[in-house]
């Protein structure tokens, strides 16, 4: 496949390195010239081009943007019927990339994070892309999400990541300046969550076992979570996911 990316920043680089290798022709835009020289420079399947040559010589077409450039960039490329357009942007509906990329008509949101460039990442879409399978089947989960508000829910929740990541980093350097060893503190509270998370893909235990696991009463576990409860950080993700709703149109 011949597969092109509008935007060369931190996503389209993520995405460039998990299909680097797999027998496909990358074509990234030149902006931003940093990063589309280092991933030409990284991986020889990888060229760079206008976004006009990216366009007129892709199969596939990442719309890799922030919003208001694409509003005034995608109506002026050469868009072609018989090719697919996958946009990771938020904000852009469905509608507008309609208008925006015409008379392409095969065209579908997803929603990328960083660990795409290392498979087994998760890819909700909207509407269940034959493109996107073809290209991160066999590497990662792609949840096809029925509506457009669906997948739109999935971009506030991918949104837990930073406080998510965030607060376990909180913890390592909590450990760090008890033990003296931050570098062992972040592979442990690392290794910790990645154990977890291995369990509910190995086990198929969900959420509620592993903290049913936790619960042990006045344990340190339970000890934590309703300290943590009663300060308000379980209020505080809730207000702040649907803070996001407006936005995100919910
Ligand atoms: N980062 C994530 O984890 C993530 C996850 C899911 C979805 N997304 C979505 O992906 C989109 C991009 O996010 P990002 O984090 O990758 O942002 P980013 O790193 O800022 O990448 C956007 C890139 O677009 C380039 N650009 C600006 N004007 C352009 C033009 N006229 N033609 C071609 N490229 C141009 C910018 O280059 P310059 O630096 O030269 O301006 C920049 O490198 C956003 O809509 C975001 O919602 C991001």
């Amino acid at each position: 496949m011949r597969v092109g990316f509008i935007g060369t920043g931190e996503i389209a680089a993520a995405m460039v390195e998990g299909l680097s290798g797999r027998g496909h022709d990358l074509i990234v835009s030149e902006r931003n010239t940093l990063m589309a020289t280092e991933l030409a420079g990284r991986f020889s399947d990888v060229q760079i081009a206008a976004n006009t040559e990216v366009v007129a010589g892709s199969d596939i077409v990442f719309l890799c943007l922030m919003a208001d450039v694409a509003r005034d960039v995608l109506g002026t490329l050469p868009w072609r019927g018989d090719q697919a357009v996958i946009s990771v942007m938020v904000d852009v509906p469905l509608a507008e990339l309609a208008t925006l990329c015409a008379p392409a008509s095969d065209i579908a949101l997803t929603i990328p994070l960083s660990a795409v460039a290392t498979g087994r990442s998760v890819l909700p879409c909207h509407p269940d892309s034959d493109a996107l399978r073809a290209l991160f089947g066999e590497s990662d989960a792609i949840i096809a999400v029925p509506t457009e508000a669906g997948l739109n829910a999935h971009f506030a929740a991918s949104a837990l990541s930073a406080p998510l990541l965030d607060l376990m980093q909180t913890g390592a350097r909590w450990l760090a300046a008890q033990t003296g060893d931050a570098e062992g503190a972040e592979t442990y509270v690392a290794g910790v969550f990645a154990g977890f998370l291995r369990q509910m893909s190995v086990q198929g235990a969900d959420f509620g076992q592993l903290l049913d696991g936790l619960a042990t009463e006045g344990g340190l576990n339970a000890t934590m979570k309703q300290q943590m409860a009663d300060a308000g950080a379980p209020d505080a993700l809730r207000a702040g996911l649907d803070g996001l709703k407006p936005r995100l149109k919910l």
